[in-house]
């Protein structure tokens, strides 16, 4: 099993009034697995993945990863496991605006002590279709160019699980489906996990199974 979530709840506070986003929501990964989530707007699908990536932390709820207990771990594990074991790719991609897109498709491999790895980083600008472009800052770039950069850069260090949050959003058809089957392929060929955000149907169709987030809860 990659990743188990368990009875998750999760509530924001705007003041004193309370927010429930999850309210015992439940989820299962095995290796090799690709899992889609859907649901409406609004419906807590980025505050789960955020759970899951450990970038914030449940109210209530067990999440194991690899087998390590969330709650048993501080920060700093957490980050460490995350920046190892997980790919993430954000919803608004998150680039380090002062880094080039080469650059920022290399910052895995070198905080994983990987070196700076530039072959290796070069190899995925080409493969996002981006070979051109590795020395634009991120402001330099359109909508989906920094789409593909952030995938780039969630996919180079080839982590167990990828977390991606609308990844083919900003893609025009025939581009997104191309990222599409690189994320894919990297998920089958080497056994790893995705959880893909999505409210194309088409593309949660290629995923093995399709949760639906909904009042709080994922129901299949
Ligand atoms: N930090 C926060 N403080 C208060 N409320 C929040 C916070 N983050 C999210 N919310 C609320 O939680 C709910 C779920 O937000 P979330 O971003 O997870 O939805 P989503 O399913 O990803 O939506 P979309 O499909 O539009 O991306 C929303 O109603 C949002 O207003
Ligand atoms: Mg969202």
């Amino acid at each position: 099993m990659i990743l188990d979530g368990e009875s998750i709840f999760k509530s924001f506070f705007q003041g004193k009034k309370e927010i429930p986003v999850l309210k015992g929501a439940s989820l299962h990964l095995a290796r090799g697995e690709t899992l889609a989530i859907i649901g409406k707007s609004g419906s807590g699908k980025s505050t789960l993945l955020s759970l899951l990536s450990g970038v914030d932390r449940p109210n209530s709820g067990q999440l194991n990863f690899l087998g390590k207990n969330f709650t048993n771990l501080s920060e700093n594990e957490i980050s460490e496991l995350r920046a190892s074991k997980m790919g993430i790719i954000f919803q608004q991609f998150f680039l380090i605006p002062h880094l080039t897109a080469l650059e920022n498709i290399q910052l895995p491999l070198q905080i994983n002590g990987k070196g700076s790895q530039l072959e290796e980083a070069q190899q995925w600008l080409e493969k996002v279709g981006l070979a051109d472009r590795g020395n634009h800052f991120p402001d330099q770039l359109s909508g989906g160019e920094k789409q593909r950069v952030a995938i780039a850069r969630a996919l180079v260090h080839s982590p167990d699980l990828v977390l991606a949050d609308e990844p083919s959003g900003s893609l025009d058809e025939k581009t997104g489906k191309e990222i599409m089957d690189l994320i894919f392929q990297l998920v089958s060929e080497k056994m790893k996990g995705i959880i893909l955000v999505t409210h194309d149907k088409e593309l949660a169709a290629r995923c093995d199974r399709i949760l639906n987030l909904e009042n709080g809860v994922l129901l299949s």
